[in-house]
């Protein structure tokens, strides 16, 4: 039997501990049916590291998350730990694992499941059978750029600085990740970005165009202002294939892709490595949500978005993918049967906890797998 398969969990704060426990259940489920075993290890990650070690991920837990191979991501942050210093926010402990595991390509599929069609805030015939993948870049731009910071200018005055920037390979390797996946789906790839204003744009637009002469020219290459692509994700969201776009354009724009889809609860998200020489990547998986602070604790949160992370580990992380299928499938069928959790709750549907969906999609697990 193979090397069994490592996995770090950080459930961080809020409802991600509640939203991990169930995908928990699934690998004990997959354990007991022998197909496959996990060894899973879990960490403090967010305002739950802040509260035990002071810092929101610490080198322990780094190294542990650059020893396994993917690490599952709960959620971070809360009323509790916020107006503190940047280095002192729960956010820091994420963006310290993306940088370190160097997770440059964040992949935030948007599709609209069936029996959510109507959920969305657009028309249903706008938004039914959507499925977007936007390819954010997640370890460049003004996230981490220098230099950075607020300074005191006298006379009263302060001056706030970020900076955007971005190299060719920085470009080219993300747009690369992107080109794959649009081979994999409709073949067509958008790139996002401001060339109209922005240096850093009109390099990315000269990258991927020259990275698309040279090794992708049988993929369909469309771009687009990322202001005109806010419009069109929500005029005509038909028209997107795969997106790729910078690290602040995706974090923006994929929460509108994700909001389309009336089901925020239901998006996971894979942040994807370099290809080593042994063929892996690291790799974090993690639900497209929130911690929630509001539900924290009380049984009410949606697993469905971590659940489906899960699956995106099993598909990129560890090539499963029956496996990755059967969970998506358990989860389509529970919500054909008409189990909604508060978050996705629609008339004449059944309103279950965190806890009851769940059993629910065990039980789909074992009718799918028997
Ligand atoms: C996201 C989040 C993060 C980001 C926050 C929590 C730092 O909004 O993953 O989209 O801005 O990247
Ligand atoms: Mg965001």
């Amino acid at each position: 039997m193979a090397a069994n398969k490592k996995l770090l969990m950080l459930p961080g704060d809020g409802i991600g501990p509640e939203v991990l426990r169930q995908v928990r259940r699934v690998i004990e489920w997959m354990d007991r049916r022998r197909t496959v075993t996990f060894d899973v290890e879990e960490g403090l990650v967010g305002g739950a590291a802040l509260d035990a070690h002071g810092v929101a991920v610490t080198d322990e837990t780094i190294a542990k998350a650059l020893a396994v191979d993917a690490v599952l991501f709960g959620a971070v942050g809360g009323p509790k730990w916020e107006g503190k210093g940047f280095d002192k926010r729960p956010e820091a402990g994420l963006l310290r694992l993306r940088k370190d595991l160097g997770l440059f390509a964040n992949l935030r599929p948007a599709t609209v499941f069936a029996p959510l069609a109507d959920a969305s805030s657009l028309k249903p015939e706008l938004v039914r059978g959507l499925d977007i993948m936007i390819v954010r870049e997640l370890t460049g731009g003004v996230y981490f750029g220098e230099p950075r910071g607020i300074t005191d200018i006298g006379n009263g005055e302060r001056r706030g600085v970020n900076t955007q920037v971005y190299t060719t390979s920085e470009i080219r390797r993300v747009a690369a990740v992107a080109f794959e996946l649009a081979r994999k789906r409709k073949n067509r790839l958008c790139s996002v970005e401001k060339h109209n204003v922005m240096e850093s744009g009109l390099l990315w637009k000269e990258e991927v165009t020259a990275l698309h002469k040279e090794s992708f020219a049988d993929v369909e290459l469309s771009h687009m202002l990322a202001d005109t692509c806010a419009m069109q994700l929500v005029r005509n969201p038909g028209q997107f294939d795969v997106i790729v776009t910078d690290n602040l354009f995706g974090d923006i724009l994929s929460d509108e892709a994700a909001m389309l889809t009336g089901s925020l609860g239901m998006l996971p998200s894979a942040s994807l490595g370099a290809v080593d020489a042994s063929g892996r990547r690291k790799a974090l998986y993690e639900p497209i949500h929130g911690s929630a602070p509001d539900i924290a604790g009380r049984d009410l949160a949606n697993p469905i978005a971590m659940l489906l992370s899960f699956a995106m580990c099993l598909r990129y992380s560890f090539d499963m993918q029956e496996d990755a299928a059967l969970v998506e499938k358990a989860v389509e069928a529970v919500l054909a049967g008409g189990m909604r959790t508060a978050d996705i709750m629609q008339p004449g549907m059944a309103k279950v906890s965190t806890s009851v969906m769940g059993d629910s999609i065990l039980r789909a697990l074992d009718k799918l797998a028997a």
